[in-house]
């Protein structure tokens, strides 16, 4: 057993998290982690804000209605994500009206905008929620503090989907959050994908680790099948940072992803937004959708990170929970008994 901060506070027998992945659904990969002992984390899962809402209770009722543990979810409060203030609401009022809710629903993972309207809306209607926010570095880590979030995420720039324009990685930002942070919750995120990952991140000052990529590429995940099949075969050179929606965006390589270009520079990128229409936004949004809808991962977005690198074969969750805990732990042992 690996104790940290936050399997205590959380009631959790691992301290391992599934990191969200809108716009796809990660609501059985939420039941198959919380289940399994570590917290699942429901995506924001629709992108133009349709339906949005319902949508949300509809993923996060299934999963009370499935397991008895707990679990968070994620909201996205880019400016673009025009749902997420209404979202943060009636999260907060479903808890408030439901008990076993209000009992299992302990996170709410903040992220692709800003942390303080957030903050506020959930420390005025939900106190008892633990509120992090993602921050990709440590001005942004900052700015979450000083918001009075829970906690933080620290994402560096190996991680899949979106990413900032810092470019800093996981390994020196949570280093830097630790150091600068020791008593505020964190979770590292972005380049784990194996039990010595989970030991580094554990070593390096996190109280629990997020994996995304790992859990796709898991027999409990609802990704559509085609784009399971392109994890194991995958190397770490295969991703790209292209323009995604709220920034840049780690990609598979395929043909979505090359006709996008690679980023280079934050003028160039902001530019290439400021020149789309709505209409073109819209269409882009679509080859997300085909990924889920229709399986086309030709044509459609696949968001990963390095750690495909990582990754050889399909798990269960509940074998990628216990051996990479049991992995970590034994790294962990080693390195206690070679110190003299
Ligand atoms: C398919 C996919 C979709 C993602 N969507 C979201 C999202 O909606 N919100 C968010 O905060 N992060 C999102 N992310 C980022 C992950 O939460 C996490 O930071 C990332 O997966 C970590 O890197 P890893 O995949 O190497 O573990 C997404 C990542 C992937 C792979």
């Amino acid at each position: 057993m690996i104790k940290t901060r936050l399997t205590e506070e959380f009631g959790l027998k691992f301290p391992i998290f599934s990191a969200p992945m809108g716009p796809f659904y990660t609501t059985e990969l939420t039941i198959a982690v919380s289940e399994a002992g570590g917290l699942g984390v429901v995506s924001h899962a629709t992108l133009r804000g349709k339906n949005s809402v319902q949508d949300m209770k509809e993923q996060l009722f299934h999963v009370i209605e499935h397991t008895d543990k707990p679990f968070g979810v994620n909201v996205r409060t880019a400016r673009i994500q025009t749902d997420h203030k209404i979202m943060l609401r009636k999260i907060a009022q479903w808890t408030k009206e439901n008990p076993k809710l209000r009992e299992q629903l302990i996170y709410v993972l903040t992220s692709a905008g800003g942390p303080r309207t957030a903050s506020k809306i959930l420390k005025d209607k939900a106190p008892y929620i633990h509120h992090f926010h993602v921050a990709p570095a440590l001005w942004l880590v900052d700015k979450v503090v000083s918001s009075g979030c829970d906690g933080i995420v620290a994402t560096g720039t190996e991680g899949g989907g979106h990413q900032s324009y810092e470019g800093i990685s996981t390994l020196v930002l949570v280093q830097q959050v630790a150091q600068k942070y020791p008593d505020t919750p964190l979770v590292a995120c972005g380049g784990f994908a194996t039990p010595e990952g989970i030991a580094a991140g554990l070593a390096m000052g996190a109280d629990a680790v997020a994996m995304g990529t790992r859990f796709i590429a898991s027999n409990q995940s609802e990704f559509h099948p085609n784009y399971k099949a392109l994890i194991p075969p995958a190397t770490a050179r295969d991703t790209l940072l292209t323009t995604g929606g709220f920034g840049p965006i780690r990609l598979l390589k395929n043909k979505y992803c090359i006709e996008h270009g690679e980023v280079v520079s934050k003028n160039d990128k902001i530019a290439q937004e400021l020149a789309y229409s709505m209409d073109e936004y819209l269409e882009d949004l679509m080859h997300y959708e085909i990924v889920y809808t229709k399986g086309d991962v030709e044509n459609g977005a696949i968001p990963v990170g390095q750690t495909v690198g990582l990754i050889d074969s399909m798990m269960d969750v509940d074998e990628i929970l216990t051996t990479f805990t049991k992995g970590a732990e034994k790294i962990l042992k080693n390195l206690c008994s070679n110190i003299t």
